[in-house]
């Protein structure tokens, strides 16, 4: 990352110290939780403290406006939000680069879809590659943040479609209308909901929606990328089960189909890891 750098400092005590440009903050981490932090005098310089009990900040020192990240290709506005958020998933840095990397025989124009897309951090690596990007997610102002970062990147005329919709929905949809994508990607969270109120749950909900993403790919050409950030699923269960669907099935083991898999980082300072969920990316032969 460049200068205006995202930095995990330290982690432990279910909690992680992040420097956001040199923005302290300090807030909740479930995988730090039973891991002891290794530089406890730094917290103390937090700026800014997320309570999940009160769901409320404590700021120390005001928020600078505007705070911004350097993302490689992109620059991410950050805020706190209610919930403990920044508007930016850092464990994402190498997905972005993968996003932002075409496939040989791409072509310009060619179209990708970002299914819960919220941040829309992920729609800007592929628009910055030639992508012509559907980004679909459940809740308005998350929908509405996206198109102002892109804005923010002087991607206001990029050929970016942004929806609010159930990612299941939409899906089920583009299968009837026949409509092909290049590259998929999807990062839902363990439970959600639709803007009707419909709920998503990932250990449910994400096996009938991988089938529907298949269908909606060119046998020549794709690229699918699943995250997650849930105990209840992870790499394994996801390539177990694209191993044995009915498109993915016929390449599985070929030298040509290329599968990464593992787990999303984050590393501080001493390169000590604090684990961010899981990845799964699939490359057409
Ligand atoms: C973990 S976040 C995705 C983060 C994203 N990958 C990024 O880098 O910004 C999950 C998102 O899913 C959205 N969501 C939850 N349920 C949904 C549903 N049924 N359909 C579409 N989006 C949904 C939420 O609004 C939230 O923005």
């Amino acid at each position: 990352m460049g200068n205006c750098r995202y930095q995990l400092i330290d982690f432990g005590m279910g909690r992680k110290l992040e420097s956001l440009a040199g923005h302290l903050i300090d807030r909740p981490s479930p995988s730090a939780k039973g891991q002891v932090s290794n530089h406890p005098s730094k917290w103390t310089g937090a700026a800014g403290v997320y309570d999940s009990g009160d769901r409320a900040w404590d700021h120390r020192v005001p928020w600078p406006n505007p705070l911004l990240i350097d993302c490689g290709a992109f620059e991410m506005p950050v805020r706190p939000t209610p919930y403990g958020h920044i508007g930016l998933f850092p464990e994402q840095f190498d997905n972005w680069c993968w996003l932002a990397t075409p496939a040989a025989n791409f072509r310009e124009g060619q179209s990708a879809l970002n299914l819960f897309g919220y941040t829309g951090a992920s729609t800007l690596a592929l628009a910055k590659a030639g992508y012509a990007v559907a980004h679909v997610d459940a809740a308005k102002q998350n929908v509405q943040a996206a198109r102002l970062v892109a804005a923010h990147n002087q991607l206001n005329d990029a050929p970016i479609r942004y929806l609010v919709d159930d990612a299941a929905k939409f899906a089920a949809r583009e299968v009837r209308r026949q409509r092909k994508y290049q590259t998929i990607l999807l990062d839902p969270p363990a439970y959600g909901h639709s803007p009707k109120g419909k709920s998503w749950r990932l250990d449910r909900d994400l096996w009938p929606l991988l089938t529907d993403c298949l269908q909606l790919f060119e046998e020549d050409s794709f690229r699918l990328l699943v995250t997650g950030h849930s105990p209840d699923v992870n790499e394994g269960d996801v390539l177990g089960f694209l191993k044995q669907t009915q498109f993915l099935k016929r390449f599985w083991g070929s030298s040509g189909l290329l599968i990464e898999a593992g787990r999303s980082q984050l590393k501080d300072q001493e390169d000590r890891v604090l684990d961010a969920g899981f990845f799964v990316r699939v490359h057409s032969p």
